[in-house]
């Protein structure tokens, strides 16, 4: 047993000393190789589960309340089992847990005890929300004994998102944190939710993130301005003769051929989504031939439109990605994830390239920005799960 886990039990046995057996289960976050704000687009995007996750200890309790406390934050509080019914007001650290126990079933007539413990940075842009909504739902789901679908699962993770916390996100993070297996990304169709696993020999290549710790509070309103950009970029594609249903079914070409017509910022957006769905099958092809360097190119290729046309980047992150180019080993580098801060993902050759490029990223963003980043490779593991107490 890992000590996260064990640290959990023996917290959660004296957090709640009156509750049932309990059961313990564990999600990961994810990392995204590329394909970046495609997943609501219809496009194609390759993210990874990574080793951090959040451990969640459950067992019943005979109060007809929901009690939960997270050691990550020394956080504690409890809810009753109508959860979002007239009058009730939940807290935002219990936001994610209780949208999910609200969306397993609506009529809940006995109590649980959740403790949570995160061993996923926080704010890093590494879906620690879609792990806590993830491994609630899994162990809502499990402790009454429902069968999991993990389409659905993905989906539900998703309502969370959009219907408690008022983003509408695509469905990348909450399908990858799910379908997660070691040494593997993902090849995800978001128009049809089919997938194939892409092999990552992590004895040749490493993939190293970088934290800026921005947290910035545009991350919500700004992506849902982009979504509807890109919504309104394809009513007006449509509109000028284009049979698509996504933005990423039009081709690079025909793309070309229709956006002198379009406004600018439609036009920018547009050109994001269909270059970056482009991107990403190339970079799977490129990585199952072996090209490391020619997939490493189009991760330069992916923050640069992610910059320039879909203005999602900001400036720690355009210098991190700048300052990782030079250094041995490194094949490419990005921003990671929805953007207006979190981190940068660089793949990197194994071995000894993963120390100095800490040490020189590290030095850099210290005497730019005052502070050290926070910098952690990732090795790929599996998806939500239960694990043995
Ligand atoms: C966030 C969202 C995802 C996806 C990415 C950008 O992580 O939750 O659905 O849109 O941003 O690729």
């Amino acid at each position: 047993m890992n000590d996260h886990l064990k640290r959990l039990i023996e917290r959660h046995g004296s957090v709640f000393p009156d509750t049932g057996p309990v059961r313990v289960f564990f999600c990961p976050g994810r990392m995204n190789l590329i394909g970046e704000h495609v997943d609501y687009n219809g496009g194609h995007v390759l993210p990874a589960a990574i080793d951090r996750a959040v451990y969640l200890c459950m067992s019943r309790n005979a109060l007809k309340r929901f009690r939960f406390n997270d050691a990550s934050f020394d956080a504690s509080g409890d809810l009753p089992l109508s959860l979002f019914g007239a009058g009730a007001v939940v807290p935002k650290v219990w936001l994610y847990p209780a949208g999910a126990l609200a969306l397993v079933r609506s009529d809940w007539d006995e109590g649980l005890d959740l403790s949570f413990l995160s061993s996923i940075p926080p704010g890093a842009g590494v879906s620690s929300s879609a792990a806590v909504t993830t491994v609630t739902l899994y162990g809502a789901l499990s402790m009454l004994g429902l069968p999991i679908n993990t389409v659905e699962l993905a989906k539900l993770g998703q309502r969370v998102e959009r219907e408690y916390a008022g983003v509408a996100c695509g469905i990348m993070d909450q399908f990858a944190v799910i379908h997660g297996r070691k040494d593997s990304a993902m090849l995800l169709d978001t128009r049809d939710l089919s997938f194939e696993y892409l092999t990552i020999d992590s004895s040749r290549i490493h993939f190293v993130l970088v934290n800026s710790g921005v947290k910035h509070s545009l991350r919500e309103s700004g992506y849902n301005d982009r979504r509807r950009e890109c919504e309104s970029a394809l009513a007006l594609l449509r509109g000028m003769g284009a049979g698509i249903d996504h933005l990423c079914e039009l081709g690079p070409a025909e793309y070309e051929r229709m956006a002198p017509e379009l406004p600018a910022v439609e036009r920018k957006r547009a050109r994001h989504a269909v270059t970056e769905n482009a991107r990403a099958l190339d970079f799977h092809r490129l990585m199952r031939s072996g090209d490391n360097a020619g997939a490493g190119a189009l991760l330069y290729a992916s923050h640069a439109s992610l910059r320039d046309d879909f203005e999602v980047s900001i400036d720690e992150l355009d210098r991190l990605v700048e300052w990782a180019a030079p250094l041995p080993g490194v094949f490419g580098s990005r921003m990671m994830g929805g953007g207006f801060g979190g981190c940068t993902i660089t793949m990197l050759e194994a071995g000894a390239a993963a120390g100095e490029f800490a040490r020189e990223i590290g030095a850099r963003f210290q005497s730019a920005y005052g502070g050290p980043p926070q910098v952690f490779e990732c090795t790929i593991g599996e998806g939500v799960g239960e694990l043995a107490p």
